[in-house]
């Protein structure tokens, strides 16, 4: 008895914790929320492509997102990086930075660990890879 009510505070500080960290599973979970309303309709299932358009490009290991940066792919989902012939919508106004953040936690569940890692490289780096930007 004793013991659960002392266990509570212990509970709440994880949860609080847990609420802070980055790619937590509260991030995850509002990630694939965020990735179902506005992003699964055309490009299916994060990681297999499943029930999206023909010609619409899949998040999952077999794809191509992993090989960008975060930032990169933030510019491409908001619709800030000028891609000529682009006809995915801008998502600039309509979702924050952080719900993109969210997304980006969420199709990260989805990739081998060593794409993960690289990823997490290129990200931590891409403006000098990128000296344009
Ligand atoms: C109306 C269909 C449509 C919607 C909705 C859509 N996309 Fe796209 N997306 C595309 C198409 C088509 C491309 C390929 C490039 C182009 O034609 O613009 C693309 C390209 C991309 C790319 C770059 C290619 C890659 O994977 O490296 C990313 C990242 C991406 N979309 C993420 C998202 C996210 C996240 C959402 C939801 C917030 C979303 N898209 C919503 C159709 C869509």
């Amino acid at each position: 008895m004793l013991a659960s009510q002392k266990a509570w505070p212990l509970l709440l500080l994880l949860l609080l914790a847990g609420c802070s960290a980055g790619g937590n599973s509260t991030g995850i979970s509002a990630g694939r929320v965020t990735y179902e309303a506005n992003c699964a309709k055309c490009h299916g299932d994060t990681t297999t492509g499943e029930g999206g358009l023909p010609d619409t490009p899949v998040h999952g290991p077999e794809g191509h997102t992993w090989h960008h940066a975060d930032g990169q792919l933030m510019e491409i989902i908001l619709g800030t990086l000028n891609i000529p012939g682009r006809t995915m919508p801008s998502f600039e106004g309509i979702l924050t930075e952080a719900e993109v953040i969210g997304i980006l936690d969420y199709m990260k569940t989805g990739w081998y660990q060593d794409q993960v890692e690289l990823q997490r490289e290129v990200s931590a780096n891409w403006e000098d890879l990128y000296p344009e930007k």
